[in-house]
């Protein structure tokens, strides 16, 4: 670790001899895109240097830029070149939700220091990753980028993020600065409508929301990125109770905070600054380090300090810690890249190894029946249908870093893989697309095959059915394609997207036996699938090595165990669906409780926590060390769980736990520990978890604070949130 004094002597000698253009210069992060229309890297570089470049995807060109920094601007300050790396840099890793899936955080740390150390080979300093947006509504596209619905496993996630990203000490030369990101409340968007406002109070912010970020804090993630709406009718770029009181203050964050890609001038647009230059003072007084693309501060920090409306000592105290970060990792010493290295580092096998495995245990099981599944490798004739059979841009999912070439082994491909004698049969069916087109489209790097014609639609259906007839089982691959989530990717329902439930129904009436692979970054609301299809598996967008994974899993080499990190539910018209609400004067086990609706049941499809296996297991012996504890003190829950089936598996045993009275009214349930654990068919482990001040406090609208209530509690332990083996205790005063 570098000395601290070390380096604020040596930024204190830095800041000592910039101007204030190279002072702001600093402050501004160039996107070096061609399609972004601001000034040209090159020059901006020469004249003042730069905090840090996005968008640029280049080995070659990051040296050349870093050449010019470092010989040619005024103090040589190297450059950070930043680039969205969210789930792998060329072995892809299964989506954000996916990894969550797995309810494994050495799963998320293990891939994102595979990613990290592709990245780092390539010249990039800097990702912005993890993203950590507790997200409830399964129609807002950018789901599939987080950890899911639960602050809980959201934090364990958020903290494996940053250590896989950036190692376990300082950053070096194989490991990537992390930004945690989008700070806050952006998965809370009216309507799951990308961008809409927000409006949570303070008790759910810190709850419910937060909780991801601080853990990204205490895992000392160096930056945070702030999210773009408005957070209670102030934008979280332009928020300094967000940003300062909470984050600095409260938090104790010592790095530096970024807009989101035009954010800081888009505070204008917003209706919240009157123009660039009142957002520019407006952003940076709220505690936003570096303009993320928009040129505001570039065009207007000088003038601002000029016009006494800020002042050098305020320019330097933001400067600071973009300095620091740079000394720390080693950039004056080694601001290059060795143009060769990517190659050797992407070839290794270990990063292949880690993407299957990582797509093996992020898979989960929703259906089973008359155990169809694991498929007998000795099938004779398989067909396989459904558009994203043989996608490979679905089967890597959304955001691959830019000009990244699809490189995924696909279902299609890993059934033949597993299958080399028998006959496989592949037939897409009618193709699915989004009906409003993706604004990134343009940045596609295979082109788009054209629309099909109705005809040719309903030409791909029979030849699908009759592929379907002529075989021993059917394995459809279908979903969502990969620009059907993410940014500018919500939607208004949970459907399985064009004619695949119907091609389904055609292929269930001919009796054959069906299995469902689902690819996707949100839950789907697949309800005739759910009570029709035998076997369903969840793989997500499963990466590099996903075709492989799905095919271990459909013929037995793998166990799946992976559990929902969100709640499925029946529509989208019932989102936000989650399971962590409070109760009502009417609960659900009221003998008058119905339905919250008259025209349906709002429970959900599959609950928060759900996953089978192929073998079956039995959780027992819930013990709670005390029935009594006072405020502050700690009991430990345990109990046992046995795996009464023939194969060996993986359990995710969940601990939930509800305060049944208190200063505020607390959910019904609130998942407070989980562990992933293999176990032999016969076999029997203990599982064991703490429950002390730090899982039993909230904070509390009534006490306007922190708070632990004395109250009586509900404990239960089991395979999902609607487990039923239940105990309690009380905290006394
Ligand atoms: C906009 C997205 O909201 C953010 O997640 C991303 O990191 C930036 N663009 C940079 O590409």
């Amino acid at each position: 670790m570098k000395d601290k004094t070390q380096t604020t002597e040596r930024v204190d000698a830095l800041l000592a001899k910039m101007s204030i253009e190279e002072k702001v210069a600093q402050l501004n992060q160039i996107g070096g895109a061609d399609w972004n229309n601001g000034p040209k890297p090159e020059e901006v570089i020469r004249k003042s240097g730069a905090g840090s470049v996005l968008w640029l995807n280049d080995t070659k060109r990051f040296n050349e830029l870093q050449k010019i920094a470092i010989e040619e601007s005024p103090s040589g300050i190297p450059i950070l070149f930043a680039l969205d790396v969210i789930h792998g840099y060329r072995t892809i890793f299964p989506v954000p939700l996916g990894m969550a899936a797995s309810w494994d955080p050495n799963v998320a740390e293990k891939a994102q220091t595979v990613a990290a150390k592709e990245a780092r080979a390539a010249g990039i300093h800097w990702t912005f990753g993890p993203m950590l947006d507790i997200a409830r509504d399964a129609r807002w596209g950018r789901i599939v980028e987080g950890a899911g619905e639960d602050p809980n496993l959201g934090s364990a996630m958020a903290a494996a993020q940053v250590r896989g990203f950036q190692g376990a000490d300082e950053i070096d030369t194989e490991h990537v600065l992390a930004c945690a990101k989008h700070f806050a409340g952006y998965g809370a968007a009216d309507g799951g409508r990308d961008y809409d406002p927000v409006f949570l109070s303070e008790a759910q912010l810190r709850n419910v929301y937060f909780p991801p970020f601080k853990a990204a804090v205490d895992a000392g993630v160096g930056t945070f990125m702030s999210a773009y709406m408005d957070l209670n009718n102030v934008p979280a770029s332009g928020n300094r109770w967000l940003l300062k009181d909470v984050l600095r203050d409260e938090w104790g964050f010592e790095g530096f905070v970024i807009s989101d890609a035009f954010g800081v001038a888009n505070l204008a647009v917003q209706g919240f600054a009157k123009d660039r230059k009142d957002a520019t003072l407006r952003s940076l007084q709220a505690g936003q380090h570096m303009d993320m693309a928009s040129s505001a501060y570039l065009e207007n920090l000088a003038e601002l300090v000029q016009d006494g409306l800020l002042s050098v000592e305020e320019i330097d105290e933001m400067v600071r810690p973009i300095l620091e970060t740079k000394v720390r990792m080693g950039l004056f010493e080694k601001p290059y890249v060795d143009e060769g290295l990517l190659e050797k580092v992407i070839a290794l096998p270990e990063h292949r190894e880690a993407a299957r495995m990582a797509a093996q245990r992020s898979m989960v099981l929703l259906r089973n029946e008359g155990s169809l599944l694991p498929l007998s490798k000795t099938q004779k004739k398989v067909a396989v249908i459904g558009p994203l059979a043989d996608s490979m841009t679905a089967t890597e999912g959304s955001w691959m870093v830019f000009g990244h070439q699809p490189a995924a082994v696909t279902v299609l491909e890993g059934i033949r893989n597993k299958l080399p004698e028998a006959e496989i049969v592949y037939a897409p069916g009618p193709e699915i697309r989004r009906d409003i087109p993706h604004p990134f489209g343009e940045f596609d790097t295979i082109a788009r095959k054209p629309v099909q014609t109705p005809e040719e639609a309903e030409a791909a259906f029979q030849t699908a059915v009759k592929a379907a007839q002529e075989a021993d089982v059917v394995i459809a691959v279908m979903g969502e394609t990969q620009d059907m989530a993410g940014e500018f990717a919500s939607r208004g329902s949970l459907d399985l997207p064009g004619r695949q439930e119907e091609l389904l129904k055609a292929v269930d009436a001919l009796g054959k036996p069906i299995v469902l692979v689902l690819l996707g970054g949100r839950p789907l609301s697949i309800n005739w699938a759910a009570e029709h299809v035998p076997a369903i598996l969840e793989a997500w967008e499963p990466g590099t090595e996903g075709g492989n994974a799905v095919a271990d899993i459909l013929f037995g080499d793998v166990n799946p165990g992976g559990k929902l990190p969100v709640t499925f539910p029946r529509s989208g018209n019932h989102a936000p669906l989650y399971y962590a609400r409070t109760l009502t004067h009417m609960p659900e086990d009221h003998e008058r409780y119905l339905s919250r609706y008259w025209d349906g049941p709002t429970t959900p499809l599959y609950p928060f926590g759900y996953g089978l296996s192929y073998t079956n297991f039995e959780i027992k012996n819930l013990k709670l060390s005390a029935s009594e504890i006072k405020v502050g003190e700690t009991l430990t829950v345990t109990a046992e769980v046995s795996n009464t089936g023939n194969h060996a598996g993986d359990e995710v045993v969940q601990l939930y736990i509800h305060q049944k009275w208190g200063s505020d009214s607390r959910p019904l349930r609130e998942l407070k520990g989980f562990e992933r654990i293999s176990i032999q068919a016969g076999e029997t482990k203990q599982v064991s978890f703490q429950l002390g001040p730090d899982e039993l406090r909230y904070w509390s609208t009534s006490a306007q604070g922190w708070i632990q209530d004395v109250a009586e509690f509900d404990v239960w332990v089991g395979s999902d949130s609607q487990a039923t083996l239940h105990a309690g205790f009380e905290v006394v005063a």
